[in-house]
């Protein structure tokens, strides 16, 4: 729980997973300090206005990443900071420097320099699982996952860019830390599914929701780790407030290769065309549940895989991007 007042800033606070830890944090008895790309566009604010607590305890700010003075202002007053916005797109850009890599490593060191600068106690950052790896071998055996990094060469040549963007996002805040003395503790999630609170799809909810409309931009058949929104905003505030929690936090409920997870939406959801996909016969098939020991012994239950599935599914229907 908060200390009497204390306040916080969560960037990229009107995005799927920055909303939802915005509404944690306000339920908890913080004051937020939400960062906005643009205040004027109600589809970034009114979503996160209408949060309880959020009449008395949010503030919001509009910043870009590049602009350190508009980061300064967010973060001043603030005993912690949760860094959580970086562009998450995974379909192919013109730009790749100038849409992922400078906002995700410049933006990273922009945050981490206001917060040092403000005196802020402790910086929660937002990496991913795709920090880690984007192996479609990811091993069954998954314990020492968090010493592992994502091969940045191999996905540059496949045109990865977003995993190379996460990867070299989380190194800089690492030597950042590091080199200024900054508490710094990260949280991997890996893909995040569950309702939506802002009017829009992030890149893993349109993934998911593709899923339902008989498209065929489906990924390649690989191991991801799914999670659910509340979790991972949940797994952001147990390592901030456990001042024992240290290093990379794997954030998943568990891991399934690509095609199973399809099936059991298919499975679950007969009523659908959900495609089937051909599974690659690689080792380890099993859906894996060792991954995120760190955050269960901080206690953390996370809300189970067909849960997960039902409440993404549920949000896409009533916000009307599937009948
Ligand atoms: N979704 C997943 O499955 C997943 C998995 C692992 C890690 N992550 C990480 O989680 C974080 C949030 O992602 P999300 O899924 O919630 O996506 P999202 O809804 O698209 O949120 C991204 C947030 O970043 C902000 N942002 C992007 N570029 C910015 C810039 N140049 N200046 C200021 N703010 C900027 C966005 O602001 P606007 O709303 O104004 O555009 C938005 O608030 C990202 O760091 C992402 O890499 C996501």
């Amino acid at each position: 729980m908060a200390k009497e007042g204390e306040v916080v800033c969560v960037t990229g606070g009107s995005g799927c997973i920055g909303s939802w830890l915005v509404r944690l944090l306000l339920d908890r008895g913080y004051t937020v300090h939400a960062t906005v790309q643009d205040l004027k566009d109600e589809s970034e604010t009114k979503h996160l206005e209408a949060l309880e607590g959020a009449e008395t305890r949010l503030r919001l700010f509009q910043i870009d990443l590049l602009d350190y003075g508009s980061i300064v202002s967010a973060v001043n007053g603030c005993a912690g900071v949760f860094h959580v916005a970086s562009p998450n797109i995974l379909q192919q850009v013109p730009d790749p420097q100038k849409q992922l890599l400078d906002p995700a490593i410049k933006g990273t060191i922009n945050v981490l320099t206001a917060a040092k600068e403000a005196g802020v106690s402790r910086v929660v950052v937002t990496s991913s699982l795709m920090a880690i790896t984007t192996s479609s071998n990811f091993p069954d055996d998954i314990v020492e996952v968090e010493d592992c990094w994502t091969d940045i060469e191999d996905c540059k040549k496949k045109g990865l860019w977003y995993p190379v963007s996460k990867t070299l996002a989380e190194k800089a805040a690492w030597d950042f830390s590091k080199e200024k003395g900054l508490d710094v503790v990260m949280v991997n999630p890996g893909m995040v599914l569950g309702p939506l609170i802002p009017p829009r799809l992030n890149a893993s909810m349109l993934l998911f929701c593709n899923l339902f409309q008989e498209c065929s931009e489906v990924p390649e058949d690989l191991f991801i780790g799914y999670v659910h929104f509340k979790d991972v905003a949940l797994a952001h505030i147990l390592v901030y407030e456990n001042k024992s929690a240290t290093g990379r936090h794997l954030c998943v409920e568990s891991i399934w290769n690509y095609s199973d997870f399809v099936a059991k939406i298919a499975e679950l959801y007969p009523a659908y065309k959900v495609p089937r996909l051909l599974k690659n016969n690689q080792p380890g098939s099993s859906p894996s549940t060792l991954g995120s020991k760190k955050l269960t012994d901080l206690g953390l239950q996370f809300i189970p895989l067909e849960q997960i599935i039902k409440d993404a599914l549920e949000s896409l229907k009533s916000k009307g991007f599937i009948s």
